[in-house]
C-alpha cells in the first residue's frame, strides 16, 4: 500500500503560480453543479457546522471591536449607502442578480457606508454558503462581498443568494484573492472557506486580505487542517486518498482529477501551527486557531 507522501505525489500536481490557479480553476469549473452536493456527501453533512461556528467568529467581541461585528454603529435610521459594487441603488442596495466583474472600484464601500454598516468580504466565496451565514447572522445592516475567481461556482451562489432574497445584502463579485481591487482598510472583516489551500500564491492573498482589512478587522479562516490524534489521522489519510475520491469522481463524472488533488493539497498545506506562523509574518496580530472535528479542520482567527 502507498503511503501518503507516495499518495501525495501521485495526486494531480497543480504546481504554484498561475500554473496551479490555471489547473485549479479548470477543476472548480468541471465539479460546480456537483459542488455543493459532493460537500455533504462526503463531509457527512459536517461542512454546515464548520461553517456555522467560522460564522461565530464574526460576532465574538475582541478588544479592537467594542461592539460585535453585525451590531449597529450609526445612530438608528442612518441608510447604508454601500456600492461594494459600484452598482449602488441607493440605499444599502446591492444589485447580485448576476456575477460583477471585480474591475477597480467595485469592491469599494462607498465613504457613506463606513461606521454606518458592517462590510465583509468573502474570498473564494465558491457557491455563497459563508457569505448567505453571514447576511442572516450578522442581520440586516451588514454588507457581504463574495468573491471568487470561478464563474460556474458562483454562477450557484447568485442563484441561492436570489433564492434566499439576499440580493440586496450579498454581492458576488469575479475577483482573484491575490489581486482584489478593493481599496486599503475597505473591511470589518474577511471570511475564507476551504480557498486558501487552493490559491496559486498563499503569501500574495494574504498580503490582499491584510491590506483591505480595516485596522482591527480579522481575518477568519477556515480550512482543513491536520487530525490531532494519530487514528484520527489514519482513519482520515485513508478515508480521503481511497473513498473521498472514489465517491465524488463518481458523484460529478470528473475528469481532472479534482477529488485527488483535494486530500493532496490538504496534505502540502501549512498545518494549524504553521498557518498561525505565516499570518504573523503577514503582519497579522493576535493569531489564535481552534480545531474542529479533531483537527479536521481549523478556524483560524487573526487581527490586523
Ligand atoms: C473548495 S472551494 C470553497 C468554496 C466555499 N468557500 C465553501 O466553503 O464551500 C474553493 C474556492 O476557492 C476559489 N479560489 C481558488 N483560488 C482562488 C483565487 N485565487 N481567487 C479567488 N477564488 C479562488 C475556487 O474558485 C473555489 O470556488
Amino acid at each position: 500500500m502507498l503511503t501518503v507522501e507516495e499518495l501525495t505525489k501521485t495526486a494531480p500536481a497543480a504546481g504554484t503560480g498561475s500554473e496551479k490557479e490555471q489547473t485549479v480553476q479548470r477543476m472548480f469549473s468541471s465539479i460546480a453543479r456537483y459542488y455543493d452536493l459532493n460537500n455533504s456527501l462526503l463531509s457527512l453533512g459536517l461542512h454546515h457546522y464548520w461553517k456555522r461556528r467560522a460564522i461565530e467568529y464574526l460576532l465574538v467581541g475582541d478588544p479592537p471591536h467594542p461592539r460585535p461585528l453585525g451590531e449597529p454603529v450609526a445612530p438608528r435610521g442612518t441608510h447604508c449607502s454601500l456600492d461594494a459594487m459600484g452598482h449602488s441603488t441607493g440605499h444599502g442596495e446591492m444589485e447580485t442578480s448576476r456575477i460583477l466583474p471585480g474591475e477597480r472600484g467595485s469592491l469599494r464601500g462607498s465613504p457613506g457606508a463606513r461606521g454606518s454598516v458592517k462590510l465583509v468580504l468573502d474570498v473564494g466565496a465558491g457557491t455563497a454558503d459563508l457569505a448567505l451565514l453571514a447576511a442572516r447572522r450578522l442581520g440586516e445592516k451588514a454588507r457581504i462581498v463574495a468573491a471568487d475567481l470561478n464563474r460556474p461556482m458562483l454562477a450557484i451562489g447568485v442563484e441561492k443568494v436570489r433564492k434566499a432574497t439576499l440580493q440586496n445584502r450579498i454581492a458576488c463579485v469575479q475577483a482573484n484573492a491575490e489581486h482584489l481591487s478593493a481599496p486599503d482598510a475597505t473591511f470589518d472583516a474577511v471570511t475564507t472557506g476551504f480557498c486558501l489551500r487552493n490559491v496559486g500564491n498563499l503569501a500574495q492573498a494574504l498580503h490582499e486580505v491584510w491590506r483591505v482589512l480595516k485596522p482591527g478587522g480579522r481575518l477568519i479562516c477556515l480550512e482543513f487542517s491536520r487530525p490531532v490524534s494519530s487514528w484520527l489521522s489514519r482513519l482520515y489519510d485513508w478515508y480521503s486518498f481511497t473513498l473521498l475520491p472514489w465517491i465524488g469522481t463518481r458523484v460529478s463524472g470528473d475528469t481532472t482529477g479534482v477529488y485527488q488533488y483535494l486530500p493532496a493539497s490538504i496534505r502540502s498545506f501549512p498545518d494549524q501551527d504553521g498557518l498561525a506562523r505565516v499570518l504573523r509574518e503577514i503582519g497579522f496580530k493576535k493569531v489564535d486557531y481552534h480545531n474542529l472535528s479533531g483537527g479536521i479542520v481549523a478556524i483560524h482567527v487573526a487581527v490586523k
